[in-house]
């Protein structure tokens, strides 16, 4: 059987275009999604918009559209950004597709005649941005003694309405059980532990259903009622793959490998999710990863501050690999992380401009120079700083595989970096020019040889982060063909 590996990462609201932090989570799901596929795995990669709720309807109330009009309008956008970014997710789902519907009506009736969603009335506090329910005690409170959301600051509706209750209570020990027993469960570890402490506090059952607006999934047999955003939401994971519809697709590719999350995310997919996957006996999914939170030049990301940073304009002005490349070195996945254009600058300048591009066009232009751009063949016995090289040729795609496996991006672009940069000090080493004024062809030879193998286990190490700058490489160096055909500059240097 061949192995298989499903991913996913969350479904965006639609009330916002996509800017960097979106980009982020789902660069990083590309990486780890064309990695796994140029391993010979089978995978299926998802991501999609997630259109229901209440802050959709809010907006789209403010244009004066309807809400399905208004999500129309702007889904293509996301779908352009992903186009943009060379995503290549293999599936794309919207929460109003039909067939996703479905799967939530079916899951919720389920879970209703089975008892674990029960009718009552809810009363509490409701943050519309972050469509979250908090308890009083979970508030912060501003100095007129208004209720404030916990996670975003802003203001929070006293909500008293007639609701349906999923029994998250009931599911407390087992899943807490599940999660000590498979630490690999959350990940990083800061995560895990987050979620046990908060479910020890103890799970309050979760309303799922609203009343109060009309834009959502319509409950079963009870049309005044639409599914909470999260709880429609979550149910992407298995809709998209059939749960419900097709039973051969649905087991093939579920449980899934890997949800990707933003960390203020991490509670919904570690504590709702798996609890209404428990309710339905369903398998859990083997991990959640939620990675840290980019700030932009020192300040958080928002429409009022006007420093949305727009990942389609910055493709355009560095390169679609250049962004790529740029936020999963800069900082490690998990960690939180400063965008600012200095960063991005120094980094293309010395990574880029330097290491990578100065290491391709010297090699190939002494390949040129020296063999008429016809790689020689490794003769002979290498000297020592040769053998060094290619024991770091051979060691690499290991330790670039070890930290893909923890979805540890920056260190497997770190291995990858730690050989272009030995290369290049191989080449101040050994002094190619020297060796041709002498005449050591046979060793002049053997450096140019180990050189090119560099260049081509680096534009395959490569290709899943920066797979455009990996097929130039690889059309530089034309393998398989008769002589290299070294060409245009790979990244200009850019002025600060
Ligand atoms: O939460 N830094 O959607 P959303 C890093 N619809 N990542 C960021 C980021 C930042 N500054 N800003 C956003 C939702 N993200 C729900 C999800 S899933 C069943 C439903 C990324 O549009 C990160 O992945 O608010 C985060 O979790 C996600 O966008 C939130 O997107
Ligand atoms: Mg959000």
């Amino acid at each position: 059987m061949t192995e298989k590996f499903y991913l996913t990462t969350p479904i965006y609201y639609v009330n916002d275009i996509p800017h960097i932090g979106h980009a982020y989570t789902t660069i990083a799901a590309d990486v780890l999604a064309r990695y796994k596929r140029g391993r010979g795995v089978q995978t299926h990669f998802l991501t999609g918009t997630d259109e229901h709720g209440q802050k959709v309807w809010k907006v789209a109330e403010s244009q004066g559209v309807g809400a399905k009009e208004f999500v129309d309008g702007i889904v293509p956008r996301w779908k352009k950004a992903w186009e943009v970014l060379n995503i290549t997710n293999d599936d794309f789902i919207r929460t109003t597709d039909e067939k996703h519907e479905k799967t939530v009506q079916a899951f919720f009736h389920k879970l209703l005649s089975q008892g674990d969603i029960y009718k009552g009335e809810y009363q509490g506090w409701y943050c519309v941005t972050c469509e979250t329910y908090w308890a009083e005690g979970e508030l912060k409170e501003d100095m007129e003694g208004r209720k404030l959301c916990p996670d975003c600051g802003r203001q929070t509706d006293l909500l008293k309405e007639e609701s349906y209750f999923f029994k998250l209570s009931k599911y407390q020990a087992p899943l807490l059980k599940y999660i000590e027993e498979h630490p690999e469960f959350i990940a990083p570890a800061p995560r895990r532990n987050e979620v046990i402490q908060f479910i020890k506090q103890g799970l309050h059952d979760l309303s799922v259903t609203r009343t109060a607006f009309p834009w959502g999934v319509t409950v079963p047999d009870d049309p005044k009622h639409v599914v909470y955003v999260w709880f429609d939401a979550l149910i992407n994971y298995v809709s998209a793959i059939g749960c419900f519809q097709d039973d051969a697709q649905f087991n093939k590719w579920w449980p899934a490998d890997v949800h990707i999350v933003g960390k203020e995310i991490v509670r919904f997919h570690a504590v709702t999710w798996p609890c209404m996957l428990m309710a339905l006996g369903l398998p859990l999914p083997k991990k959640i990863f939620g990675h840290g939170w980019w700030t932009v030049e020192g300040a958080k990301m928002s429409k009022s501050k006007g420093n949305v940073v727009d990942p389609i304009v910055l493709a355009e002005k560095y390169g679609v690999d250049v962004v790529r490349y740029f936020i999963l070195r800069e900082v490690a996945f998990g960690a939180d992380g400063d965008f600012s254009y200095a960063s991005l600058v120094n980094r293309y300048n010395a990574d880029l401009a330097n290491d990578l591009g100065n290491l391709l066009s010297r090699a190939l232009t002494m390949i040129e120079k020296y063999f008429d751009g016809k790689v020689p063949a490794m003769v002979g016995s290498p000297d020592e700083l040769t053998q060094e090289l290619a024991k770091l040729i051979e060691k690499t795609p290991g330790l670039v595989d070890q930290a893909m496996n923890e979805l540890s991006f920056s260190d497997a672009l770190g291995a990858i970096w730690q050989l272009i940069s030995q290369s290049n000090v191989f080449i101040e080493k050994q002094a190619p020019w020297g060796l041709a004024k002498k005449g050591e062809i046979e060793k002049l030879a053997q450096v140019m040889a180990i050189l090119f193998k560099v260049l081509s286990t680096t534009a395959e190490l490569l290709s899943p982060f920066m797979p455009i700058t990996s097929g130039k490489i690889k059309s530089q160096l034309n393998l398989g063909g008769d002589k290299v055909a070294k060409g245009e500059v790979l990244f200009p240097r850019l002025q600060k």
